[in-house]
């Protein structure tokens, strides 16, 4: 009886715990495209890491360059050409240099890609000025155009530099 009663507090203390850390976690970070970001966990952050922080050496952080892009057409066209092409080629994200291939994500929908980029420039850079979500259509456009991983290797330079970083 006694040791029932214990094990019911002990069990009650755990739920509390657990659930005061779920809540603390929801408080220290909203996140405003769920969808978005459960594509990154399942997709991306194998090469860019949880939260997009990056690896060095294998893939670029997410949360400082894509939110610059956003601001600007051409920086957006960035964006989705690098999804749904990829990318090949070196590039830098500040000092640190990156050469390996990002995939091309093509076969996903435009619904998908959409919303992992919402998750990236919304959820992950602070950055962003007030520019407005990706929707599927930008998605859709950036099919129509015939480039490989290299031609958007080498717009990225054009971005980069229009936007001095
Ligand atoms: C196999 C590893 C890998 C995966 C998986 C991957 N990436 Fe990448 N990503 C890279 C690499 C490597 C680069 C840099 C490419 C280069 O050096 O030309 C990159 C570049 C990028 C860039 C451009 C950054 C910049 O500053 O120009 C974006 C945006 C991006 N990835 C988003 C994503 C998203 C979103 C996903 C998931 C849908 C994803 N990546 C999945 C490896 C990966």
């Amino acid at each position: 009886m006694k040791v029932n009663h214990a094990g019911k507090i002990a069990t009650a203390c755990i739920a509390a715990a657990a659930s005061f850390a779920i809540a603390g976690s929801a408080h220290a970070q909203t996140v405003h495209y769920p969808a978005g970001k459960s594509m990154f966990d399942a997709q991306c952050a194998v090469c860019h890491q949880a939260g997009g922080k990056g690896q060095d050496g294998l893939a670029p952080p997410l949360t400082e360059y894509p939110g610059k892009y956003s601001t600007t057409a051409q920086g957006r066209a960035q964006l989705t050409s690098t999804v749904v092409h990829g990318m090949f080629g070196e590039i830098k994200v500040h000092d640190k240099s990156y050469n390996f291939k990002m995939p091309s994500f093509a076969s996903a929908s435009d619904e998908d890609l959409a919303q992992v980029l919402n998750y990236v420039v919304f959820d992950l850079n602070a950055q962003h000025g007030d520019t407005k979500p990706f929707t599927a259509a930008d998605i859709k456009a950036a099919r129509a155009q015939a480039m490989d991983s290299a031609a958007v290797h080498a717009q990225r330079a054009l971005v980069t530099k229009g936007l001095g970083l």
